[in-house]
């Protein structure tokens, strides 16, 4: 049997696969099992964000390896401790937790935020989450996500979550100012909703959110685990918003591809947490950490960012050009640094995948009708020319009747 056979037979129903068996990857293409090239702008949902062969990460890993591979937490190892100073050293952050995955850096920030609420601000435990928001499928960040499709067959979820509206300040303040205001213990949002939709947070909004919390005490998680480590064009998203959170999640592209997730906040916040608190076997092992020292050294050198925006920028023109060019198709683009949508008024962004496939194009799909662009951050403007003659192609072809 092949892999798509075995896969079918042998591993549980919980992924819609595209029919294609991905063997090989170098810089920003895949190779498939008959050696067809595809140009990545997915990244393995924004994991990938150095793209795939990279010489720093490679070589990082594999020296780590044959030094040691696994400790467990009750040591010290270099390469977690070096990870531990470049985040915060380089972020509004005093302290890291390490774990494995998003979800489970959602778990931290939430258990980070209730401890601190038990021993120092004295609310209650209720976390306030925006609606359409995700944070992973953990049973806590799964009460934390605003969509009723996650949920569904699962209930029920945590109880002390409540789901605002988000870019709705009103609808925070009523909560935070109200009666049982006290309840509330910490605020979680996306700076940019990823599986919402690439929804971008108004500048305005999260700087009234930051003071609001601030003046009561109420701690601010930033899930940074989509948008954090460069995709927004900056080296973590709240950087755009001219704000610093308590508590920010970091997750997906952090170790060059492999699993990691990590809680930053700020010692004020992180001092809640005592040995015995919290804990993860794997968390910030060698290999991990010395994939994520050489991740974070790359998107850290002097000019990769600069060129992210510039790029960034470059896909924003020609996102807009498309959109003038097909109004009876396309409601909406948006994008910050290299993560972008392009949402459909009827077209299923599933179909449009499936063909961008076929022309040799990975894309990834959110909300039904909205195509998601997550290219590496090492694209090249000449990459994105041809994707979008491939999507007009596509809509010629399709849809033009
Ligand atoms: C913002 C955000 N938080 C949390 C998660 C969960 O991450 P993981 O799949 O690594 O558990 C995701 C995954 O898409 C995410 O986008």
């Amino acid at each position: 049997m092949n892999a798509k056979e075995l896969t079918n037979k042998y591993i549980m129903n919980t992924y819609g696969r595209f029919d294609l068996t991905l063997v090989k990857g170098e810089g920003c293409f895949l190779y498939d099992e008959n050696g067809k090239r595809y140009t990545d702008f997915a990244s393995g949902i924004a994991v990938n964000n150095l793209g795939y062969d990279n010489h720093e990460i490679n070589s990082a890993v594999t020296s780590q390896i044959k030094k040691l591979i696994h400790v467990s937490n009750y040591f010290y190892t270099e390469p977690q401790a070096l990870l531990a100073e470049k985040l915060c050293v380089n972020s509004f952050a005093d302290k890291v937790f390490f774990c494995n995955s998003g979800a489970e850096s959602v778990e931290g920030a939430i258990k980070l935020s209730r401890i601190y609420a038990q021993k120092f601000s004295k609310r209650g435990y209720g976390i306030i989450a925006m609606q359409n928001s995700f944070h992973g499928r953990t049973f806590g960040a799964l009460s934390a996500t605003g969509q009723d499709k996650y949920h569904k067959g699962f209930e029920p979820m945590l109880d002390g979550f409540t789901h605002i509206k988000f870019n709705d300040f009103d609808a925070l303040r009523k909560l935070i100012k109200g009666p049982g205001g006290k309840d509330y213990c910490a605020v979680i949002v996306e700076p940019v909703q990823g599986e919402g939709g690439v929804n971008i947070a108004d500048k305005e909004y999260v700087k009234s959110l930051r003071d609001l919390t601030a003046e009561n005490d109420v701690v601010l998680i930033f899930d940074e685990v989509q948008v954090g480590l460069g995709r927004t064009g900056k080296l973590f998203a709240y950087m755009n918003f001219d704000v610093e959170p308590d508590i920010m999640t970091l997750a997906k592209p952090l170790a060059g591809g492999l699993p990691i997730g990590a809680v930053l906040a700020k010692e004020s916040i992180a001092k809640a947490f005592e040995p015995g608190n919290h804990a993860s076997t794997f968390g910030g092992g060698p290999v991990i950490t010395a994939a994520a020292n050489a991740f974070f050294d790359e998107i850290n050198k002097k000019g990769f960012l600069e060129e992210v925006l510039k790029t960034g920028d470059y896909i924003k023109s020609k996102l807009d050009e498309l959109k003038i060019d097909f109004p009876e198709f396309i409601k909406e683009v948006r994008s910050i640094g290299l993560i972008g949508a392009i949402e459909f008024y009827e077209i299923k962004a599933k179909e449009v995948s499936v063909e961008l496939i076929n022309e040799g194009f990975l894309t990834t799909t959110v909300q039904d009708k909205i195509l998601r662009l997550t290219p590496p951050l090492i694209i090249k403007k000449n990459d994105v020319d041809l994707l979008i003659e491939s999507l007009v192609k596509v809509f010629n072809r399709n849809y033009n009747k």
